[in-house]
């Protein structure tokens, strides 16, 4: 029989196994924290605007399921959105996450998608063994070539164009203005990987990109501590970038857009002091002896107009080849050998074991042996320059 109300049945207290697990009362009103609390929870009660949400068949404006949204990650979206001036934001599990869910949400098999020949390793092997077998012709234009991308353009209609900006690890910068009218002029959306320079330094979706993806592990978070990534772009064309995320899965911890939250309050702190840096840098390899070239954005050649800084990232060709490059990493003392960029830390690698493993990929860019990354970071410039310059006599 039911319990009555008011019964002793129904009046009996749950036993303590059962209230150490009973669900968190809300956090006590009145103050008003000056920094978003990390909701460290993976679902949600189901109450009355929820459920209206989920009969119109919104479940994004409310959250129901960490996968599907999080108001820490939530919030985190719209600061993002806002720096980009993009109308929505989808953050993700790492840089390869945003754009799995870009590639997928945007392209369908039998598309055409035009991708730069200089992208990262990884996304390259995410188009030829993923996007390919599943039905997309991948084809490959020269990003520096704004040519190049008209003539693919003119071939037929094309889902999606991809490009980088600054190119890894090269730093090149493709007139991303001329690509995006391109694209414009064919009715093509436009996705630029802004994972190498931060939205202080320049905004492509202003300039005419459709979307931007870019890794939040690197400039954005700042300390080389977490993993994320995010799309940002039209608010109709985010929902199915949205839609698979929470498909294929890769949906951002709370946690993770907490430190990423925490880091982007120091973004234009670190920007400054990399920016001095790689400055003082470049301008020393440009003429030392034992360097036959360096890639540097604003040596020698001007930046584009477009872009308001020069961020933190470089490449320095030594001579000696990739031998002398391993000699090298293994000298430096301060600067540390490791890949990944855009931290506090300056790290070093070798684009030919890390991000550029294939040799097509290496052959793609014209990727010269010896050449070494580096990611300037926010140390005294002074303790970077000796550093490289003992690196460079002890790998002689
Ligand atoms: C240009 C570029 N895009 C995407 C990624 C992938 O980012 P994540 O490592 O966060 O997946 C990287 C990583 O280095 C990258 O350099």
């Amino acid at each position: 029989m039911p319990a009555q109300p008011g019964s002793p049945m129904q009046r009996k207290p749950p036993s303590p196994r059962t209230r150490v697990i009973a669900a968190d009362a809300p956090s006590p009103a009145g103050q008003v924290p000056i920094v978003t609390p990390t909701v460290q929870s993976t679902t949600f009660r189901i109450d009355g605007a929820l459920n209206d949400a989920m009969d119109r068949g919104d479940y994004r404006s409310q959250f129901l399921y960490t996968r599907m949204g999080n108001p820490t990650v939530r919030a985190l979206e719209e600061r993002l959105a806002e720096l980009h001036h993009a109308e929505d934001a989808v953050c993700t599990a790492s840089g390869m996450g945003a754009l799995s869910a870009l590639l997928f949400a945007h392209t369908h098999p039998g598309d055409r998608v035009l991708v730069a020949s200089a992208l990262y390793g990884v996304t390259d092997s995410l188009l030829d063994r993923y996007l390919a077998p599943a039905g997309r012709t991948i084809e490959r234009f020269d990003a520096l070539q704004p040519d190049s991308l008209r003539h693919a353009l003119d071939h037929g209609p094309a889902a999606l164009v991809l490009v980088e900006t600054l190119t890894n690890p090269l730093v090149d910068a493709p007139d991303l203005p001329a690509l995006a009218t391109l694209c414009q002029q064919h009715d093509t959306p436009l996705a630029v990987d802004y994972t190498f320079p931060n939205p202080l330094v320049c905004t492509p979706i202003p300039l005419g990109a459709t979307f931007v993806v870019e890794s939040l592990s690197k400039s954005i978070a700042g300390h080389s501590d977490v993993h994320g990534g995010l799309v940002c772009g039209p608010r109709d064309a985010i929902h199915p970038v949205w839609e698979a995320m929470l498909h294929l899965g890769p949906c951002l911890d709370p946690h993770a857009a907490t430190l990423v939250r925490r880091g982007l309050k120091t973004l234009a702190l670190r920007t400054d002091a990399m920016q001095v840096g790689l400055g003082r840098i470049a301008e020393h390899l440009a003429t030392h002896p034992d360097v036959a070239r360096i890639h540097a954005p604003g040596h020698p050649h001007p930046l584009p107009s477009w872009l308001q800084g020069r961020g933190g990232m470089m490449s320095l060709v030594l001579r000696g080849g990739d031998p002398r490059a391993l000699r090298f990493l293994d000298a430096l003392r301060i600067i540390e050998p490791a890949t990944s960029l855009g931290g506090v830390e300056s790290l070093a690698c070798l684009p030919f074991n890390t991000s550029h493993r294939l040799p097509a990929s290496r052959e793609r860019i014209g990727l010269q042996p010896g050449t070494v990354r580096l990611s300037v970071g926010c140390e005294d410039p002074d303790d970077l320059l000796a550093d490289l310059d003992h690196a460079l006599s002890a790998s002689a």
